[in-house]
């Protein structure tokens, strides 16, 4: 960034991102993986970084250079995420999930790699990942990590039964985090997200406040995140 040093309201805070997409390997070469980019989650750690916060950002499978400042913790499948980000929260002011992480992984990885045989194909059996989120919820309510906001992501296309808001809403009640920042995605009109640098989205709070963040640059809605993080630390806000 250049001009005027930015507000560091941010000082003294340590935040913990998550950034990209895990894989969940099916042998050592081919793997289950999602259209994160990390870019989200870049712009949450820069600009965390730049009002002052001292970054841990785990990154799942990022191809983009690391934000000056950070402490980075790659990992690439969900299980790493997971153990990762527990040990990191310990004792952290907020927790954002921006990381796409994945819901299912294959039950077996097989040592070598794959191979055809005849014109028969494999099935492949899959198990439930661990539940990031919900686990920081769980922990956090258990006294486990101190008390820190808790943020997640959610990424939803409408479907038949509901549309991208009303998903976001059941998931902000069923995850019981703080703030979802839910955004569209996939192919209509209003999306946004995956490899754009921009972003849109609307940021649902557990008050049951709600904040449009018009489509612009992912640094943008990263900022709106921490803003609201910020109110919802006691003795910070103002
Ligand atoms: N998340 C997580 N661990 C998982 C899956 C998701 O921590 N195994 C986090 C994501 O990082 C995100 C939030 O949960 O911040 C919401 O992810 P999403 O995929 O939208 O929610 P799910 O509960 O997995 O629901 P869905 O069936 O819609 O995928
Ligand atoms: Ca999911």
């Amino acid at each position: 960034t250049s001009g005027a040093r930015p507000l560091q309201d941010l000082a003294g805070l340590r935040v913990v991102v998550t950034a990209g997409g895990t894989r969940e390997h099916l042998d050592p070469v081919r793997f289950l993986g999602n259209r994160s980019s990390g870019r989200q989650g870049w712009a949450l750690a820069t600009t965390a970084l730049a009002r002052g916060a001292e970054v841990d950002l785990v990154a799942a499978n990022v191809a983009l250079p690391p934000p000056a400042g950070a402490r980075v913790v790659p990992v690439r499948s969900a299980a790493d995420l997971h153990a990762a980000v527990l040990g990191l929260a310990r004792g952290a002011d907020v927790v954002v999930m921006a990381a796409a992480v994945a819901d299912f992984r294959p039950v077996r990885t097989e040592q070598a790699k794959i191979k055809k045989s005849g014109t028969a194909a494999p099935t492949i059996e899959l198990e439930q990942t661990e539940d990031v989120l919900a686990g920081l919820v769980a922990a956090r309510a258990a006294g486990e990590l101190g008390a820190p906001v808790i943020v997640g992501f959610a990424a939803e296309t409408g479907d038949a039964e509901a549309d991208v808001l009303t998903h976001g809403r059941a998931k902000l009640a069923r995850k019981g985090c703080d703030l979802l920042v839910v955004n569209e995605v996939g192919d209509g009109p209003r999306s946004t997200g995956f490899e754009s640098a921009d972003n849109a989205g609307v940021v649902l709070a557990r008050d049951g406040s709600e904040q449009v963040v018009a489509p612009g640059p992912k640094e943008a809605l990263a900022d709106v995140v921490w803003d609201r993080a910020l109110a919802l630390l006691p003795d910070r806000a103002g």
